[in-house]
């Protein structure tokens, strides 16, 4: 049972009614760093559904710190009546509001508006890939300025508490490290010396607050940077935090910079709590764990057992505002749970566009996605029961239409069903199980096991078909695909297919590249094996990480563009590659696949010359194509109103089917 999330919890001067806050996230909706009509809707149907406490932000506080004008700013007293009219409505909502101070030093992008990129010494930037400019005492102290004014507009627009960044590399860890200060005056050396900065601006943020405004600092449980700080570091300088005046402590993973996965799917639930439990045990105010908290019993857990005194979640109130409120009636079934695939988020952030979440059609698009019950009811027929067609049905079943859901398979799901499992997307179930709550719910019948016919639209006369049967894997146009050792990808993921040792995926998209990582997983350690020997030492660390990553076969993925994963984002590109790497696999770009002979293939470079490379098994991973056969023989059959969503409509992402899924639900 659910009942520590609902305890109130004090921040300093500031109760909140909940231990769910919010974390900052940057949305890409402040034109000018204006809060707009966008992001209040937003974040009013987050407070509405329950957060304890929202995290607005990252704001920035001075012309140098993001260097982004689609930014969130606090830079300027002309921001704050439309901050001011943004804490009303959250607060009328029943929520306390944060806003998140950004300094983003070396990783701010102000050098291409002519300014000096601000930093504690001199070095280029990995994420700028611009020189840094070492910081002057006037610098310093102008900037500890500019966080303390910056705070002040916050408390005049009517903010509960102000959040100070020293998390994720930037400015104050800039300065926290060894790595990026190497000052020689009181800012650097030592490790007091380097937490001088970040503790001069925690107090002087405070002192110019007061007592009656909450004062968070945002720390990185551990940079995850060699040669930056561990957790060890980050125990002692979150303490010192709160000796500085600091009233709660938000514990986050490591900087952008980090070669370990910080959001990606592949971080376990409250993967990061351990950081969190770390500074707990070393300080005495509240303290926040964050990272991939995306379910309310998992949040429960951490509190429970005293890991940390309250839950962070962005992505997952991002994928559900009412993630509480829902956890509170006993509903969590009905939750969508973010899968942390960060297409439509972090990805989006990347791109400069507009933050959208892959689960949740509404993200972002609160007002103009409103909906109410459907004019008319209709008996509506659809056919598939993947991301498109339970959308559909859940969204129309909810207007009052009479919804039939058809799949051929036992199951709901389609391609992600027996996909995400195969590929380490362990969280991907959840949408799922969403969808099995919502189709019970609002009376969707299913029918699992039926396939929809000419035969069988014509038996039931619905007033609308709906086909979204999904997508079929490609295949080219050449006999030997026919071969005993040719496979397609989505056979080898479904355990449908035997491979030798020597195995040539065909493909360097995301299909053909994690078919290849399991496929190069094969004989490994399972995670229970290595927790045991683990547990036990019976193995050195050495050891033990061979036999996790060393599989019994030879992977190789030849691919015709030049790049790898192209259609993978780059919040997760690199840890695909990272972890292709890892295992071994060989990767060769500009291969064009001619021919499959017994036991090798031949392909072209881009020179055009041919090369031939043993090959026990093929594994074919090139692109799929709609699978819409249904609509084509309903045509012919002379049936009216037929709508294709999906994959069926045109081969693409999740997203994408959930999208014209809800689209198509809002229509009718
Ligand atoms: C789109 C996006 C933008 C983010 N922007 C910020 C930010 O401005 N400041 C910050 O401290 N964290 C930021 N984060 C990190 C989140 O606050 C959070 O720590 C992270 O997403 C892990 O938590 P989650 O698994 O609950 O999403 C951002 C995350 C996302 C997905």
């Amino acid at each position: 049972m659910i009942t520590r999330l609902f305890e109130p919890v004090s921040i300093g001067p500031v109760t909140l009614a909940n231990r769910v806050a919010m974390t900052a996230m940057h949305l890409n909706y402040t034109p000018n760093g204006e809060v707009s009509d966008q992001f209040l809707n937003f974040y009013a149907a987050r407070a509405r559904g329950g957060a304890g406490l929202i995290i607005i932000g990252g704001a920035a506080i001075d012309d140098q710190a993001s260097g982004a004008d689609f930014f969130l700013s606090i830079q300027d007293d002309r921001f704050i009546p439309g901050l001011s009219r943004f804490t009303d409505v959250i607060h009328k909502e029943g929520s306390k509001v944060a806003v998140q101070l950004y300094m983003a030093g070396a990783y701010s992008f102000c050098g291409l508006k002519g300014l000096p990129i601000p930093a504690p010494s001199e070095f280029t930037a990995l994420f700028t890939r611009q020189k840094t400019t070492p910081m002057t005492l006037e610098d310093i102290d102008r900037i500890q300025q500019d966080f303390v004014q910056a705070a002040l507009r916050a408390k005049k627009a009517g903010f509960d508490a102000v959040e100070v960044i020293a998390s994720a590399g930037y400015l104050i860890c800039q300065f926290l490290s060894p790595k990026t200060n190497k000052r020689e005056d009181d800012y650097g050396g030592s490790f007091e010396n380097r937490m001088r900065f970040g503790l001069e601006t925690i107090r002087r943020v405070r002192e110019g607050i007061g007592s009656d405004m909450a004062l968070i600092v945002r720390v990185a449980g551990n940079d995850f940077v060699p040669g930056s700080l561990t957790n060890k570091e980050s125990r002692v300088f979150a303490r010192a935090a709160q000796e500085a005046g600091a009233d709660c402590i938000n514990v986050t993973g490591g900087w952008h910079e980090s070669r370990v996965p910080q959001i990606t799917f592949d971080l376990p639930q409250a993967g990061y709590a351990y950081l969190a439990r770390g500074i707990k045990e070393n300080v005495s105010v509240p303290v926040i764990g964050c990272n991939r908290i995306n379910d309310p019993f998992v949040a429960e857990e951490v509190l429970k057992e005293g890991i940390a005194d309250l839950v962070g979640v962005a992505r997952g109130l991002l994928a559900d505002p009412e993630f509480v409120k829902k956890a509170r009636e006993g509903r969590a079934d009905e939750i969508r749970r973010c899968v942390a695939c960060n297409q439509r988020c972090f990805d989006h952030v990347f791109r400069a566009m507009p933050v959208g979440c892959m689960v949740n059609p509404r993200a972002g698009k609160e007002l103009q996605t409103e909906f109410g019950p459907a004019k008319e009811p209709k008996k509506i027929l659809v056919a598939g029961a993947g991301p498109a067609g339970c959308e559909l049905a859940v969204t129309a079943a909810l207007r009052g239409h009479k919804v039939v859901l058809c799949d051929k398979e036992d199951h709901i799901g389609g391609q992600v069903h027996w996909g995400a499992p195969a590929t380490g997307k362990h969280d991907f179930h959840y949408i799922f199980d969403y969808y099995k709550a919502m189709l019970s719910k609002y009376g969707v019948e299913l029918r699992m096991g039926a396939e929809v016919t000419v035969d069988l639209v014509q038996k039931e006369k619905p007033d609308v078909v709906v086909v979204a049967t999904g997508a079929a894997p490609f295949k080219p146009p050449i006999d030997a695909v026919e071969a005993s050792n040719v496979h397609q990808a989505w056979d080898v993921l479904q355990g449908k297919a035997d491979t030798g040792a020597n195995v040539v995926v065909v493909g360097g998209g995301s299909v053909g590249l994690e078919t290849a990582i399991s496929l190069a997983a094969k004989g490994t350690i399972s995670p229970e094996q290595l927790y045991f020997l683990a547990l036990h030492n019976a193995e050195s660390p050495e050891v033990l990480r061979d036999l996790m990553v060393k599989g019994v076969k030879k992977v190789t993925v030849i691919e015709m563009q030049k790049r790898m994963a192209q259609d993978v984002g780059p919040s997760t590109r690199w840890v695909l590659l990272k972890e292709l790497e890892m295992r071994g696999i060989t990767l060769i770009t500009g291969a064009r696949m001619k021919e499959i002979e017994q036991g090798k293939i031949v392909y072209t470079d881009l020179e055009g010359k041919e090369i031939t490379i043993p090959a026990d098994s093929v594994i074919l991973a090139m692109g799929s194509r709609p699978e819409n056969s249904l609509a084509k023989a309903l045509e012919t059959a002379g049936i009216k109103n037929v709508r294709v969503i999906g994959d069926a409509n045109k081969a693409g992402r999740i997203g994408d089917a959930v999208e014209g899924g809800f689209a198509l639900g809002c229509e009718l």
